[in-house]
């Protein structure tokens, strides 16, 4: 069956695409190659490549998809020997690195030496160069200077919002309000917080977008109570400083949420000179989505690289306003951050320079000077381009999957996020759903990863470490959080379906380098297994 499909295949290709056949055989072409990925599918080459026309047509009406239609011998060329013939559909855990990208990091660091940069002679200099400019490249990606902003590395988006909590000047009075749909990461802020008195509250989009609740901190809003505990600090800075958090896009669905917010938080929603700051999580928005702190000055913005790029992990940074750097308390200190300190007696001098004083030992200076050839993979085809690739596929994929109904006419699928409203500005390269059966009960998501993973498709399953989001699609109270906590152990386990309602979903993720014969095979996946 294989070899029959195999051959069909590269008939159809060339064929197709006029790949070269001589008498000692076919030459593979990047096409053949690209395509022959498929062949592990249960699909028909020659009916998904109609497919790919009628998509083409509704989709992608003014060349959205494919890169001027060079992504197939890309990924063949920059990706698919480490497929395994597999199709990966989770970007939000990790983007992916090209084969030449790693070429040049390879290239780079094997013909030059880089030293410690707190050493001092001439080729630790070099590493100095090389994180100046990669804190350059950073902030114009972000279209600021270091007049605006500073850079601070951390190990990733949670490293940065981890320094946020420890760093800001929480006093008895201060609030930590974030929007309900935040990662764990953002949440665990409040430890923070709470610890020095400070108050937390959680807010939905309908509150800070709706009319008619002026104070979002006051209880009357919606009932939610504050939360607090016993201050720690005997002592507070004068100034009361509050902090409101929200992801550019969350990561369960991919719902986008108003950039706009960064600019209105401060006035319409808390009262002017209220002492709002601002703190942006990119983590999930940046892989296919630009942002102008110039329009959308966040006080703090943070995010993970690998995420945007693939490689390197263990490197994320934090981006704060200048104008809030003074604010941050910094309470550890550590090789790279102190001037001058004293082992006796309580004495310790930190860094003037914002990014000297957070950057807690060394910084991981090898990935640093590995950054901008990731950066240099994004401008190839431009932000711009890889979200109306993305979104073009997502778009089909959407359309495709909400309209497939069992026998009985009831649905297979349950999706969540805000797909239905084709805006790209709201909704990003993420669908979540929950597989039915012709009853219309949940398949547990555990039963349909086996499937899916067996099949050679890579999508994650669980509640994505974001409790606000997942819990608030799926209906479930918080209450029912502690009481199926104490049954479980992790984000995403074999607890799927408790008392009826999915703990979690599958999420497919898509990003610059997906395609849509990944889509076409994904959605004749579940023709052929879940259908009925
Ligand atoms: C929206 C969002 N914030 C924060 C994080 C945490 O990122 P990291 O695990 O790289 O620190 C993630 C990772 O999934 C995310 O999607
Ligand atoms: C296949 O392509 C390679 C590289 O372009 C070439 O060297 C080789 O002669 C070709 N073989 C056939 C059978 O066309
Ligand atoms: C392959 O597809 C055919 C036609 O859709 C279907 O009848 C068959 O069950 C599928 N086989 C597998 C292994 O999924
Ligand atoms: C496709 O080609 C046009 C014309 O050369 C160019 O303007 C556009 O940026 C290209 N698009 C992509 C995604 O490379
Ligand atoms: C905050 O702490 C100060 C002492 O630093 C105290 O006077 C004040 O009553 C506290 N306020 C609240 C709301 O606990
Ligand atoms: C950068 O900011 C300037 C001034 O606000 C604006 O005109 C320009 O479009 C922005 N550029 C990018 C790439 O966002
Ligand atoms: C959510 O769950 C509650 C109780 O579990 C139920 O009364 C309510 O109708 C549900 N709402 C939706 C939108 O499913
Ligand atoms: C996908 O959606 C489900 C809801 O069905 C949710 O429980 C799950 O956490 C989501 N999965 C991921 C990986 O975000």
């Amino acid at each position: 069956m294989k070899v029959n499909i195999i051959l069909l295949l590269t008939f159809l290709i060339n064929i197709v695409f006029g790949g070269y056949c001589t008498q000692e055989g076919c030459n593979e072409t990047l096409l053949d190659k690209y395509y022959s990925r498929f062949s592990h599918y249960n699909i028909s080459i020659e009916a998904m490549l109609k497919e790919k026309e009628e998509f083409k047509k509704q989709y992608s009406p003014n060349n959205e998809y494919g890169y001027n239609n060079t992504i197939e011998e890309f990924v063949a060329e920059e990706l698919q020997d480490r497929l395994d013939n597999k199709i990966f559909f989770d970007y939000t855990a990790n983007g992916v690195y090209t084969k030449s990208q790693m070429q040049k990091v390879f290239n780079n660091l094997n013909s030059k030496f880089f030293a410690n940069a707190h050493s001092h002679n001439s080729v630790s200099s070099r590493t100095d160069n090389a994180v100046h400019e990669a804190r350059q490249l950073i902030l114009k990606r972000f279209n600021v200077t270091s007049a605006e902003y500073t850079v601070i590395f951390t190990a990733g988006a949670t490293g940065a919002l981890k320094l946020i909590g420890e760093s800001f000047p929480w006093t008895n009075n201060s609030k930590f309000m974030y929007l309900r749909q935040n990662h764990n990461s953002v949440l665990g802020i409040r430890e923070y917080a709470l610890e020095q008195g400070a108050e937390f509250k959680t807010v939905t989009e309908e509150e800070l977008t709706s009319e008619g609740c002026d104070n979002l901190f006051d209880e009357k809003c919606d009932g939610i109570p504050k939360i607090l505990r016993k201050p720690t600090l005997t002592e507070y800075p004068t100034k009361v400083y509050n902090l409101f958090a929200f992801p550019g896009t969350e990561n369960f669905a991919g719902v986008k949420y108003p950039l706009e917010w960064v600019n209105k938080f401060g006035n319409e929603k808390t009262g002017k000179n209220n002492n709002w700051l601002v703190l942006l999580d990119a983590a999930a928005y940046l892989s296919t989505g630009r942002l102008d702190l110039r329009k959308y000055p966040a006080d703090f913005v943070v995010m993970s690289f690998y995420k945007i790029i693939g490689y390197p992990t263990g490197l994320g940074a934090l981006l704060v306003k200048n104008e809030v750097m003074d604010l941050m308390q910094k309470s550890f200190f550590g090789g790279g951050t102190v001037v001058m300190s004293d082992c006796d007696t309580h004495f310790c001098l930190l860094h003037e320079s914002g990014c000297q004083r957070f950057e807690d030992g060394t910084i991981s200076f090898l990935s640093i000077a590995s950054l901008k050839y990731g950066f240099e993979q994004q401008d190839h085809f431009g932000v711009e381009n890889i979200q109306n690739h993305v979104m073009s596929i997502v778009d089909y994929l959407y359309d495709k999957l909400s309209n497939l109904k069992h026998s009985t006419g009831l649905p297979v699928f349950e999706i969540y996020g805000k797909h239905a409203q084709h805006d790209h500005s709201i909704q990003g390269p993420i669908i979540n759903l929950s597989v039915k059966d012709e009853k219309g009960n949940y398949v547990g998501y555990s039963i349909v990863e086996k499937k899916l993973d067996e099949a050679g498709f890579q999508v994650r399953t669980g509640s994505s470490c974001n409790p606000g989001a997942c819990y608030g699609y799926l209906n479930i109270t918080s209450d029912e959080v502690k009481k199926f906590s104490l049954l479980r152990n992790g984000c995403g386990d074999e607890h799927d379906i408790m008392e009826g309602k999915p703990l979690g979903g599958v999420r497919v993720s898509l990003g610059y380098l997906s395609t849509f014969e990944e889509a076409y095979s994904f959605i004749e996946f579940f023709k052929q297994n879940f259908q009925h």
